[in-house]
């Protein structure tokens, strides 16, 4: 008895920008952005907020898993981008899809959001809290860019992707290898206000995010690989089992090398960034449901998710279709 996945969804804003056009207001170019990164373009809000993109994630997922959305009682959401401070997004998304038999809550994990939010639905589902969970990915990364710094602004999208876990009785349990280190929290960082205004000294607004991109490639590139082989050890599973090694879609180029660094083809590691960027906590459930709904993923498929990014953090998932 386990947490299997059976429906998932995504969401992207309808506007497309292309390197193209980002080239006519900062200084870049499609050849240093694709050569580097992989990306071609990538869909930015404009209307559209997180909990909009989130909930017609949610919709999807529902729609393929074929329940009803009071069935749900669990939503989590991994955002960073949420429209407010408070409510959560996840009671946003409740409201609109009319969940009105679940907890909801956020939870902050940068570009491991999705990953922590499988890992503690079914870690609630295991623990007999919940029966079906909603758990979704969702980030408006363009509304944290500056977009006259070229060194992040083109690396960036928009988009939300969602799954629902159930307990099921067959399904085999699911593994896990997560973890964060703190003590590089400056490597990738967006401030906010961290004071109240009565210290009339201080004078803070919110930043946009900075990031050291050679650390973090270096960071991405180390810590990937290395929870892949722990979770394989921990689940007896041999690497050459795993059908596909769903990654965090950051840059073509990270993705490459923790294949080159596993000596896996490059084919088990899909990509999407091209059309969409780094979509940060979005980006897996969206690639997962691309596959899935091109018949990808066939029943007892074994598959590895892996979040890395802000924090740092990072998480690996090993589990059954
Ligand atoms: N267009 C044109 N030139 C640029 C751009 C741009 N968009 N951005 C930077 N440059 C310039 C720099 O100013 C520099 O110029 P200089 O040599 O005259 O000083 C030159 O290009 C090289 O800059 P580097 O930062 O050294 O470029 P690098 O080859 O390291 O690539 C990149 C930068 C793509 C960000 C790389 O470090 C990387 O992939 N890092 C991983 C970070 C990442 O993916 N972050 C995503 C968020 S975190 C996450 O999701 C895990």
């Amino acid at each position: 008895m386990a947490a299997k996945i059976i429906g998932t969804g995504s969401y992207l804003p309808k506007q497309i920008i292309t390197n193209n056009n980002l080239s006519t207001f900062v200084d870049t170019s499609d050849e240093w952005i694709s050569t580097r990164t992989g990306i071609r373009e990538r869909r930015i809000a404009k209307e559209e907020t997180t909990s909009y993109l989130a909930t017609n994630a949610a919709l999807n997922a529902i729609n393929d898993a074929g329940i009803d959305p009071l069935d749900i009682d669990l939503i989590i959401v991994g955002t960073m981008s949420g429209d407010y401070y408070l409510p959560s997004t996840a009671c946003e998304v409740q409201n609109e899809i009319k969940a009105m038999n679940a907890l909801c809550f956020d939870i902050s994990a940068a570009c491991t959001g999705f990953v922590c939010a499988y890992n503690t639905a079914e870690a609630y589902i295991n623990a007999g809290l919940s029966k079906t969970a909603l758990i979704i990915g969702s980030d408006t990364m363009s509304k944290l860019i500056d977009w006259k710094d070229r060194a992040t602004c083109v690396l960036f999208g928009d988009g939300a992707g969602a799954a629902i876990l159930k307990l099921n009785n067959e399904a085999s349990p699911s593994y896990s290898v997560m973890g964060s280190d703190g003590s590089k929290k400056d490597m990738l960082i967006c401030k906010t206000r961290s004071h109240n205004n009565l210290q009339q000294d201080i004078e803070e607004k919110p930043d946009y995010i900075k990031m050291n991109g050679g650390e973090v490639f270096k960071f991405a590139v180390k810590k990937v690989p290395e929870s892949i082989e722990q979770l394989l050890e921990k689940s007896n599973v041999a690497l050459d089992e795993i059908k596909y090694f769903i990654l965090h879609q950051a840059n073509s180029r990270i993705l490459q090398a923790i294949a080159k660094k596993l000596n896996v083809e490059e084919s088990k590691f899909p990509m999407n960034l091209d059309k969409y960027g780094n979509t940060s906590a979005a980006s897996i459930p969206i690639l997962l449901d691309e596959l899935n709904k091109e018949g990808k993923l066939q029943h007892g498929d074994k598959i590895i998710l892996s979040g890395f990014g802000g924090g740092l953090s990072w998480g690996s998932i090993l589990l059954e279709w």
